[in-house]
């Protein structure tokens, strides 16, 4: 039989709660993960982060080679902890963009080379998706409609998920991701890589009275962060070139303190334009606590349901690319095996439902 027809039969046999395996390796994270409906049998992820933290951010040649070291001991440790035999598995899903072209390869060519091998539906997912499907995997009874705040490395925007496949961009930033933000901060700060939780924790100590911008809100729900992020390195510079002293964690605290309560404010507007009661968020910059809390605050303030996955299901993780995997299975809508690796995949425009 041809790997299509092989395919073909295991859709035909496909379980009530589809069983899929996932692969993410689009920047410095080798993970793997079993999911089965939305229980979560196994969340693998193994990190070259300190290795590259060597280096004040991440080094693509070295991110792809420690993949390429890592990626059968992640599948296999996925496989052993959850006890599924390959042959119960109903689909494998791997992260195809957007990311690091050489890491992104590495896990797809992994995990399309087990799809063949066992003749196993292919799912391709945009990282992205995978963010804001962390959310099923928190509230096992969450359905759309919802809003969702996506605030990562790569991408902050405020979407309406309108069902299990489309999606409405309400805004998103018009220049830096908000953890890109965090990064840059972090590094004028003297802070090591990666600095969202270095700012984090700096903050702690410090207060909220070190003079900022407001953050720059455009059309709708859009955002702007390079001009608060310029404010700060201006204001480190100008400080270490007259010779005065500067208090850093009053720095973090206050950027923390406006970057988290634009955020959550404008998060809740977007669920009151909608008319709908339900917040849910997702990206490595939702592991931040302040954030979580603030979230958790006005949306009960507002009488609205807040989802905020577990940290883990917040940074990188397979668990969510399983997750969007098995809805784009239950929809039919299996990837080719020439499906390639993208560096950057648009979000589309705004006010633009997606598929
Ligand atoms: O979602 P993610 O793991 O990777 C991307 O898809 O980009 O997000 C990584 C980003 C980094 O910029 C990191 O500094 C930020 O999330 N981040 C945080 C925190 N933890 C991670 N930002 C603020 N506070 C945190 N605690
Ligand atoms: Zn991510």
């Amino acid at each position: 039989m041809t790997y299509q027809q092989r395919v073909e039969e295991k859709l035909k046999k496909l379980s009530n709660d589809l069983t899929i395996l996932a692969i993410e390796s689009s920047c410095d994270e080798t993970a793997c993960a079993l999911l089965k409906g939305r229980e979560i049998l196994a969340n693998v992820v193994l990190s070259s982060a300190k290795e590259q933290a060597k280096y004040g951010g991440i080094v693509p040649e070295i991110a792809s080679r420690m993949h390429i070291e890592m990626i059968e001991d992640a599948v296999q440790a996925a496989l052993q902890e959850s006890k599924v035999e390959i042959e119960m598995l109903d689909g494998i899903a791997c992260t195809y963009g957007a990311g690091l072209v050489g890491s992104l390869l590495v896990g797809l060519s992994f995990a399309k080379a087990f799809a063949y091998t066992h003749g196993l539906p292919f799912l391709a997912v945009n990282h992205i998706r995978g963010h804001m499907a962390a959310g099923y995997l928190s509230d096992k009874n969450l359905h759309p409609p919802f809003v969702t705040l996506l605030a990562s490395g790569g991408h902050t925007a405020i979407l309406y998920t309108k069902s299990f496949t489309e999606f409405e961009i309400l805004g998103s930033t018009r220049d830096d991701a908000v953890g890109e933000t965090f990064d840059k901060v972090a590094r004028v700060l003297d802070l090591p890589y990666p600095g969202g939780i270095e700012i984090e924790n700096l903050a702690k100590s410090g207060t909220n009275t070190f003079k900022l911008p407001k953050i720059f809100k455009g059309n709708g729900f859009d955002f702007s962060f390079s001009g608060l992020k310029t404010a700060v390195v201006n204001a480190v510079h100008h400080a270490k070139q007259k010779g005065e002293k500067i208090n850093y964690a009053d720095i973090a605290c206050s950027f923390q303190t406006v970057v988290c309560h634009t955020l959550a404010e404008r998060a809740i507007e977007a669920v009151k334009m909608k008319n709908c009661s339900t917040l849910v968020a997702g990206g490595g910059v939702i592991c931040n606590s302040y954030l979580r809390q603030l979230l958790q605050d006005k949306g009960k303030e507002a009488g609205m349901q807040v989802i905020l996955p577990e940290k883990k299901y917040c940074s990188d993780n397979a668990a969510m690319i399983a997750m969007e995997g098995s809805i784009q299975l239950q929809h039919k809508n299996i990837a080719p095996l020439s499906t390639n690796a993208m560096a950057y995949i648009p979000l589309a425009k705004k006010g633009k439902i997606i598929e």
